[in-house]
C-alpha cells in the first residue's frame, strides 16, 4: 500500500512526496549486478508545522527517503515537492532557499559536531554560509538559539568535548534552527542519546515547534519513541509504506500485520512514553 497520508486542512503541504522509488546497484556491473530497492513507490504528505513520523525496522528505507528530500541522493523515479517545487529540479536560488528552509538533526550527536570547533562556531556556520548579519549581529543569534535550546551561553565559547551527549544533540538542534527552517528532518535523532535525557529532548522539540512552528520529519525505528512525539505517521516495511495514518488510527487500530508485530515489541515503560498505547488523548 502506498497511499498518500492525506492531511486534513486546507493549506498546501509542505512536503507533497509521489510515488518515489531509489533503487541502488549492488556489486560489479555485468550480469551478476543486482539491484536493492530501498525505496520502493512511497507517496507521503508533510503539512506546515507538524510532526510527521516514519517508523521501521532497520533497513527499510527511511534514511533514503530523507537522503532524497535532502537532495543528497537522486531518486530514481517520482518526485518531492517541498513548498510546492520539485527538489530535484531548483534552480540556484531556488537550491539556496532549500537550504535555508530545510535542515537535519544526525544521530549521533558528538560524531555530528566539529570537535575542533567551538559550540559559537558550529552554530554560527549556516548563518556564515547564508551571509546572514555581521560577526555581532551572528554572535547574539548564536545566544539567542543557545538559550532557546536550553543551554548556557557560557558554553559558546566550548568545544563539543567538553558537553555530554544530550548537550551535544541541543547544539545540533541549535544549528538546524538557526535558519529558521520550515522543516527539520530528525533522523534517529534521540536513539543515541541515554534513554533519561531522551525525554527531555523530546520536551525541548516539542516547545521548539510550539515557539515557531517548525515542522518534523521525525525518523525512528523506536514506536514508543514515534508514539510520544508524532500525531501522524507512516510504517515501512521493506521500503514501502505498509500503513499510514493518525497516531489514534494507527495505534489503536493497526490494520497490517507488520503494525501489530512491531507493536507487540514495545517494550513496557518508556520515559518518553508514560502512557499506555491505546489510551491516547489525541482526537484527530
Ligand atoms: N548507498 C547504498 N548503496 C546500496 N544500498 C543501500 C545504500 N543505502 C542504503 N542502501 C540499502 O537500502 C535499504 C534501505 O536503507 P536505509 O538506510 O534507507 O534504511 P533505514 O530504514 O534508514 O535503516 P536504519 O533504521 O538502519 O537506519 C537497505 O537495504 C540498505 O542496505
Ligand atoms: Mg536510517
Amino acid at each position: 500500500m502506498s497511499a498518500p497520508t492525506t492531511p486534513s486542512g486546507g493549506e498546501a503541504p509542505l512536503v507533497t512526496i509521489r510515488d518515489l522509488v531509489k533503487r541502488y546497484r549492488q556489486g560489479r556491473g555485468g550480469s551478476r549486478a543486482h539491484e536493492v530497492v530501498a525505496v520502493d513507490g512511497v507517496s507521503l504528505e508533510i503539512r506546515a508545522g507538524e510532526t510527521f513520523a516514519l517508523v521501521g525496522e532497520s533497513g527499510s528505507g527511511k534514511s533514503t527517503v530523507a537522503k532524497m528530500l535532502l537532495r543528497l541522493e537522486p531518486p530514481t523515479s517520482g518526485t518531492i515537492e517541498f513548498e510546492g517545487r520539485d527538489v530535484w529540479a531548483l534552480d540556484r536560488a531556488g537550491l539556496k532557499t532549500l537550504r535555508r528552509r530545510l535542515a537535519i538533526v544526525f544521530q549521533n550527536p558528538v560524531a555530528s559536531l566539529n570537535r575542533r570547533r567551538t559550540v559559537e562556531e558550529i552554530i554560527a556556520a549556516p548563518l556564515e554560509i547564508h551571509r546572514m548579519g555581521d560577526r555581532g549581529a551572528r554572535r547574539r543569534r548564536v545566544h539567542e538559539l543557545l538559550e532557546l535550546v536550553g543551554l548556557d551561553t557560557v558554553h559558546a565559547r566550548r568545544l563539543p568535548s567538553a558537553l555530554s551527549g544530550g548537550q551535544c544533540q541541543r547544539v545540533g538542534i541549535a544549528r538546524a534552527l538557526a535558519l529558521e527552517p520550515r522543516l527539520v528532518i530528525l533522523d534517529e535523532a534521540v536513539s543515541a542519546v541515554d534513554v533519561s535525557i531522551r525525554a527531555q529532548i523530546l520536551n525541548l522539540l516539542r516547545d521548539l515547534q510550539e515557539l515557531t512552528g517548525v515542522a518534523y520529519l521525525f525518523i525512528s525505528h523506536d514506536l514508543a519513541v514515534v508514539h510520544s512525539i508524532a500525531p501522524r505517521l507512516a510504517v515501512m516495511q521493506h521500503g514501502r509504506i505498509v500503513e499510514a495514518g493518525t497516531r489514534t488510527e494507527v495505534f489503536g487500530r493497526p490494520q497490517h500485520e507488520y503494525t501489530r508485530a512491531l507493536l507487540a515489541a514495545v517494550p513496557e515503560p518508556d520515559p518518553a512514553n508514560p502512557f499506555p498505547l491505546r489510551r491516547t488523548k489525541e482526537s484527530a
